[in-house]
């Protein structure tokens, strides 16, 4: 039997390990977007962009030049989210706007200062959801997750803006 040395055998376990390690983070953290396109001159409304997937997506957009809208249910969070853009990518053209899916008077509302204060409106990313939550009700009586997941997103205001985009 051939004696392994003890630091050689060491060295080999922490480098296992940090390859591992590697591919693991490569596999969990999926693929990553190739594109260089810059978006200047495009309006995009991200909701619930205030955390998570929908924040990164905004963040991402700035950086690309567009004119961001992020649109969430709690303004406080949903400032904040926007000048934390704003200073990372140095893009001014990031802005906070409420919107709540979970109440149609509150879409209804989004909708129509959209239409007014807005030249053109090029995408809308529907991003928002909720998950697994306790049964909690929207403001008009629906179960929150079909009410926020399903109407909210496929509400006629919110469609007509998926329209106004191109
Ligand atoms: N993460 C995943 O692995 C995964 C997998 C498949 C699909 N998705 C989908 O990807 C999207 C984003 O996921 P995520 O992981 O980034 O979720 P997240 O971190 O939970 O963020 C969800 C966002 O939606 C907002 N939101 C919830 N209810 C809302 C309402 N009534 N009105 C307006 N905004 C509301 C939240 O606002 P608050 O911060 O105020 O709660 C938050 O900004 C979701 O549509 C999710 O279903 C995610």
């Amino acid at each position: 039997m051939v004696a392994i040395n003890k630091y050689v055998l060491g060295a080999s376990m922490v480098g296992t390990f940090f390859g591992a390690s590697v591919l693991l983070k490569d596999y969990v953290g999926g693929g990553v977007c190739p594109s260089k396109a810059k978006i200047e001159g495009k309006t995009v409304i991200v909701t619930g962009a205030n955390t998570g997937i929908g924040k990164e997506t905004a963040l991402e957009l700035a950086r690309r030049g567009g004119r961001i809208i992020m649109a969430c249910r709690d303004m406080g969070k949903c400032e904040n989210a926007a000048r934390e853009v704003r200073g990372k990518t140095l893009n001014h053209n990031v802005f906070a706007k409420h919107l709540d899916l979970a109440s149609t008077k509150s879409i209804k509302e989004f909708a129509k200062n959209i239409l007014k204060e807005e030249h053109h409106i090029d995408v809308l990313i529907n991003n928002a959801a909720v998950m697994r939550c306790p049964h909690w009700k929207t403001e008009d009586g629906f179960e929150m997750q079909f009410g926020v997941n399903h109407l909210g997103k496929n509400f006629k205001p919110m469609e007509l803006l998926s329209k106004t985009s191109k």
